[in-house]
């Protein structure tokens, strides 16, 4: 499926309202795959913008699902965090969220994703059972899942996805690890993930994490990916749904790093390094999606008074070379520059 798109060129689902049904059809217009982030969403939620993308494109695009993990966070773990951080809560008036796991209506979005027969499918955080995977596929739909390591691309292999997406440590926003308490392969990097994965599994493999230009794309493909997957690189685009604030503060001289941490979620994700991150990126456990319900209040909070030091900045190692412009342009741009990577090359 991935080999009828003109462009190579996947925009990441970013969950947070981020990648909008206009950045998903923009993408997807422009001869890529446009993507919608089903997590966090409620099912019906999820339902409602597959109906408001399809009105925009008749193009395919895709959905991505978060596949829920095991209620096992340490409760001790979670009640010490959470006293860390009721300092902070009263400094600014709310209270914590309540620290509960849930399964991110699980069921209802594949009922959803059965029922609206989504083009392509990806799964993010695990791999789903080879009954759903093969039920999604005999209903029409491609099947992607994003692994973070070898082990995990030889099990998402033997579960039956179609192609795995590669998720380097580079990238913004969550690692999609299948545990919450893996870190074995935190550092290895994008180039070498794709080499370890292609000795090990025979399936079609997306490229992800600190793609920024046409450049990086042309090494992905040579390095054995079929598709690059972009995220960070489209935050910036007038129809992306990152707020102001959050699209400022990529390119803002006073954020110059970014780190992993589980502050703000309780599962490893990469963003700015802020205020919250350095001060409490060492107190949270691996408790998700409780750490993400506990902090809710605080981020909200943070937005609406418009400070990016408490708040989740999510962003991948290249966010300064994100670009402001419409997503068309940004793809047209992208194949150009890749496309002269790949002349470059040639010429020498
Ligand atoms: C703001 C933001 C939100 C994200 N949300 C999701 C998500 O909901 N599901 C998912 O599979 N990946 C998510 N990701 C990760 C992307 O799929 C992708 O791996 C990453 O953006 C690639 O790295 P890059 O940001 O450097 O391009 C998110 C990334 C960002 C920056």
């Amino acid at each position: 499926m991935l080999h009828t798109l003109s462009v190579p060129i996947i925009q990441a689902p970013m969950a947070g309202g981020v990648s909008t049904p206009a950045l998903a059809a923009a993408v997807s217009e422009a001869g890529g795959l446009g993507f919608l982030a089903g997590g966090y969403k409620t099912a019906e939620e999820m339902r409602k913008e597959i109906a408001t993308l399809r009105a925009l494109t008749d193009q395919p695009f895709g959905v991505n699902v978060f596949v829920p993990g095991e209620d096992d966070a340490d409760e001790k773990a979670v009640r010490r965090y959470k006293e860390v951080l009721e300092e902070e809560a009263k400094r600014l008036g709310v209270s914590l969220g309540e620290p509960k796991w849930d399964d991110d209506d699980w069921e209802a979005k594949l009922t959803v994703l059965y029922e609206e027969k989504v083009p392509v499918v990806s799964f993010t955080f695990g791999c789903p059972s080879s009954k759903i995977i093969s039920k999604l596929q005999d209903n029409g739909s491609f099947v992607i899942v994003t692994v973070t390591s070898k082990t995990e691309a030889q099990i998402a292999a033997g579960q039956g996805a179609d192609v795995l997406c590669v998720q380097g440590p580079e990238a913004g926003g969550h690692r999609a690890t299948f545990r919450n308490d893996e870190t074995a392969d935190e550092n290895v990097s994008l180039l070498v993930l794709l080499q370890q994965i292609r000795e090990a599994v025979d399936l079609p493999l997306i490229a992800a994490g600190g793609i920024m230009h046409g450049r990086n794309i042309a090494a992905v493909l040579a390095a054995g990916a079929c598709a690059a997957q972009l995220g960070t690189a489209f935050l910036r685009c007038p129809e992306s749904g990152a707020s102001p604030l959050h699209k400022n503060a990529l390119i803002d001289p006073q954020f110059q790093a970014t780190a992993v941490t589980r502050a703000f979620t309780g599962r490893p994700a990469r963003g700015l390094v802020n205020r919250f991150l350095t001060e409490y990126d060492a107190f949270a456990p691996a408790a998700y999606p409780h750490i993400h319900h506990m902090t809710k209040p605080l981020r909200s909070v943070a937005a609406k008074a418009n400070d990016p030091q408490m708040m989740s900045l999510w962003a991948g190692q290249g966010h300064r070379l994100a670009r402001n412009m419409p997503a068309q342009e940004l793809v047209r741009e992208l194949m150009k520059e890749m496309e002269e990577a790949v002349q470059g090359l040639i010429r020498k």
